[in-house]
């Protein structure tokens, strides 16, 4: 090899490894891939005010550096999330790529934040092993074991002997259906019916007249934000809210952004949760009116909250590097870190880039003529269950 080959070559290298730094180093750009259209565009829709309405708050400077917000719509099809990933770094020379609406969309996104280097910070998704797939993915929402075996625990101390669960048949829900019925089994439960729903078009009717034939004491469900308000119409349709089978499960089917919409059948569901709109902390009550305010009034939920974490992680992180927007500064810099979110005390685990946090058992209430998810005990520092048990 010439010498000349050997420049142009290091030269090309460089330019790989530093897209940021060579478009502008005084610009650090966010790529955040949302579902905007589809059927999760309720997801997208929240994410984005979230994110929005942080850099509204703390200023588009950190470090000395202009923040760039870019939002890319990928409707919630894995190929297109990919290719978003790949133009938002070659193209658009992100530094970071943030959101990430359903786990199939985080993964498909995984390989390209390897291979570029690139932190892909999952502020949506919630099958456990995401993090495992790249080392610079780190997550700001929650895991689903880390949300369901606490709701095993609570119907144990609480009468509940024989549960049927009904999860949607794709990751999450195969983790909630594992680390709920687990926990529930091996503390004296018995699980009669694990019954899985497709995610795409789901009607529960049918499995709904099954749970309503097997008796159970109460139902536990995991069903993706979107889906809740389906879920409750064909659960009081079937008159299951009228059974005394008791709706349990983790937060997803209670989502703020649908649950005043939802009806007194809703009323005194128990679910276990990192967030609700009616939080009881200084931080939620500024973070909720704030998001309102800025939203014609729309109720931030879970998936509101793991943005605007997001946005503070990264806002974090480039303050301890001071700037430096390198994909293995920041990543190294998001490990351990800890802040107050409007969800209460979170930290990213430092071995496996999941965010450690507080899960609340909850109750559908009324408060002040809405409804809410009423918070009545909590569990502290809850790490992700799954990966716990390995490391
Ligand atoms: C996921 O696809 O990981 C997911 C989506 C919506 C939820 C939870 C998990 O509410």
């Amino acid at each position: 090899m010439n010498s000349r080959s050997l420049i142009l070559g290091a030269a090309l290298g460089a330019a790989m490894l530093s897209g940021a730094a060579f478009a502008d180093d005084n610009t650090v750009t966010i790529g955040m891939i949302l579902p905007m259209t589809g059927p999760s565009a309720s997801t997208g829709k929240q994410e984005k005010a979230a994110a929005e309405l942080y850099i509204q708050q703390h200023g588009d400077t950190v470090a000395g550096k202009k923040i760039a917000l870019i939002i890319k719509d990928d409707t919630g099809a894995a190929d297109v999330t990919k290719r978003l990933a790949e133009e938002l770094i070659g193209n658009d020379h992100a530094s970071v790529l943030m959101g990430f609406g359903l786990t199939p969309l985080a993964l498909a996104a995984a390989p390209v934040a390897t291979e570029a280097k690139v932190p892909e910070i999952v502020t949506a998704a919630g099958t456990a092993m995401i993090t495992e797939k790249s080392p610079y993915i780190a997550r700001t929402s929650f895991t689903l074991p880390q949300a369901s075996a606490p709701m095993a625990d609570w119907a144990l101390k609480n009468g509940i002997k024989k549960v049927v669960t009904i999860v949607t048949d794709y990751g999450p829900g195969v983790d909630a259906e594992k680390w709920f019925g687990d926990m529930f089994e091996k503390g004296g439960g018995t699980v009669v019916e694990k019954i899985r729903v497709p995610l795409k078009n789901p009607d529960f009717a049918p499995f709904l007249q099954r749970v309503k034939d097997d008796t159970p004491d109460a139902v536990f469900v995991f069903v993706p934000s979107g889906q809740g308000a389906v879920f409750m119409k064909e659960f009081v349709e079937r008159g299951l809210d009228k059974s005394g089978v008791k709706l349990i499960g983790t937060g997803d089917v209670t989502d703020d952004d649908l649950l005043a919409d939802m009806g007194d059948a809703a009323l005194g569901a128990v679910t276990t949760h990192h967030y609700s709109a009616a939080h009881d902390s200084p931080e939620n009550e500024a973070f909720v009116a704030a998001f309102e305010k800025a939203n014609n009034g729309m109720r931030p939920n879970f998936m509101a909250v793991g943005a605007y974490d997001g946005m503070a992680l990264v806002y974090k992180a480039l303050e301890k590097t001071k700037g430096d927007a390198s994909g293995d500064a920041l990543i190294a810099a998001m490990k351990g870190m800890s802040w107050m979110s409007p969800r209460g005390p979170v930290s990213i685990d430092p071995e496996t880039r999941d965010i450690v946090q507080n899960i609340y058992v909850r109750k559908v209430e009324k408060v002040d003529g809405a409804l809410y998810n009423v918070e009545f005990a909590t569990i502290p520092n809850v790490k992700d269950p799954f990966k716990a048990a390995k490391y």
